[in-house]
């Protein structure tokens, strides 16, 4: 991490189906920090779900709601912050996180990816005829942005709880105060 930084956040970064949600509640019981979802935070202002927002509005229209949320979420303290697979893919959103939350990249593998979405059917980018193959497309595209990340955790082989356990390990060491 950059010298200089003091993060008072957590934000959690990665493909869909990598865990953000269930590590990220878990993350913030450990520290004692509240928990938000960026979906959810979108969900409950619009009163409208992601995929009506997608199918009516437009996949722009959306990601304009991300990066609202994100100027927003600036002010916080004490909070992990679960983001949607797309919104550190936005270079303003992700350089925005890092200046109020030590960014952590939930990190999976195209397969195991699959293995967790497939039978959810909530998110509009997967509804395509070969979902697989759109997976493996947009992990490429965006692996540059994820791995841009202050903390980079693989979660292939990992329970929810280990990833939750070795990031507020992370988290705690990232903000030690000096001596
Ligand atoms: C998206 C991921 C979703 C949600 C929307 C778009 C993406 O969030 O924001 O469907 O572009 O990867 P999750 O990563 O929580 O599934």
């Amino acid at each position: 991490m950059q010298i200089g930084r003091h993060p008072t956040n957590l934000a959690l970064i990665g493909f869909m189906g990598t865990g953000k949600t269930s590590v990220g509640r878990q993350v913030a019981d450990h520290l004692g920090f509240e928990f938000l979802d960026t979906d959810e935070f979108i969900q409950s202002r619009t009163g409208r779900t992601i995929a009506d927002i997608f199918t009516k509005d437009g996949e722009p229209a959306f990601r304009a709601l991300e990066k609202q949320v994100v100027q927003e979420l600036s002010s916080r303290e004490k909070t992990v912050i679960a983001t949607g697979g797309g919104l550190p893919t936005n270079a303003e959103n992700l350089a925005a996180l890092k200046l109020f939350a030590l960014v952590v990249c939930l990190w999976a593998s195209p397969e195991k990816i699959w293995e967790r979405v497939r039978n959810q059917s909530h998110r509009p980018l997967l509804h395509d005829a070969d979902p697989q193959k759109k997976i493996r497309e947009l992990l490429a595209v965006r692996e540059p942005f994820y791995k841009q990340a202050d903390v980079l955790i693989n979660t292939d082989l990992r329970s929810v709880r280990e990833a939750a356990q070795q990031i507020t390990l992370q988290f705690k060491l990232a903000t030690r105060q000096p001596r």
